[in-house]
């Protein structure tokens, strides 16, 4: 194999198109729509999909991806089970990284900060938008835990059918909801050329931001 075709000796130098501090909206949160729309008109595949790292009880971190599902001025908002190992992680300690990975466009996104549970009432209204077999799924699965096989994971969604059979609305399962990063830092990281990127973090600043720029 010659280096070119080996994915671990690559060196793709990354794009041209420069990230100012001018250029970028004051408010991180509205920078960052500007480029998850972005990512969505470029074709980015789940342009929503975030890797989120947990810090557990014995300070090891974990990490896995979870799905955006609504941005604010208050945060960064996903859904999940909160007895997974995530939702135990985060209810014991609160810190929390993320990126947006967004490698074909030479871009990410990175924030710091602290999550807390969505109200109950915005976990019942995105659980109501989501369709009849994944609300069943929630009910079938304890997120994290492990079961002897499929076959016994397929059995307990037959068993929230026939738990649920003629309910046409499937209500949320207590142990299931949402989670919302409340931002400390967000950082927007350009791709450029021979490893010289452009790097510029936004810091929470009392009501407002501070703006820095990070070397590569
Ligand atoms: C593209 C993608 C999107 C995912 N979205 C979610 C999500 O929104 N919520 C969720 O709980 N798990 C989601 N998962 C599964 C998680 O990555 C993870 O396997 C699961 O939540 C269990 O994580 P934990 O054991 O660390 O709690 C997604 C996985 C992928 C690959």
């Amino acid at each position: 194999m010659s280096s070119a075709d080996d994915p671990l000796s690559r060196h793709t130098d990354y794009g041209q198109i420069p990230l100012e501090e001018g250029s970028l909206s004051s408010d991180p949160i509205e920078q960052f729509r500007v480029w998850l729309d972005e990512a969505d008109s470029e074709g980015i595949y789940e342009p929503n999909a975030m890797v989120i790292a947990t810090v557990e009880a014995d300070q090891t971190p974990r990490v896995r991806t979870v799905l955006l599902r609504g941005v604010s001025e208050g945060g960064f908002a996903f859904y999940t089970d909160y007895t997974s190992q995530k939702g135990r992680a985060l209810i014991a300690n609160p810190a929390v990284a993320a990126v947006f990975p967004w490698y074909t466009l030479h871009r990410q996104v990175k924030i710091r900060g602290t999550a807390h549970k969505v109200s109950e009432a915005e976990s019942d209204a995105y659980f109501g938008t989501r369709p009849r077999d994944s609300r069943l799924s929630a009910w079938a699965s304890d997120q994290s835990q492990p079961i002897d096989s499929r076959a016994g994971l397929e059995q307990k969604v037959s068993e929230a059918e026939k738990r649920f059979e003629g309910v046409d609305d499937v209500p949320r399962p207590e142990r299931w909801g949402g989670f919302v990063i409340v931002p400390d830092s967000i950082e927007f990281w350009a791709g450029r050329r021979s490893r010289l990127h452009d790097r510029i973090r936004f810091n929470r600043d009392g009501d407002g931001w501070s703006v820095e720029r990070l070397q590569p």
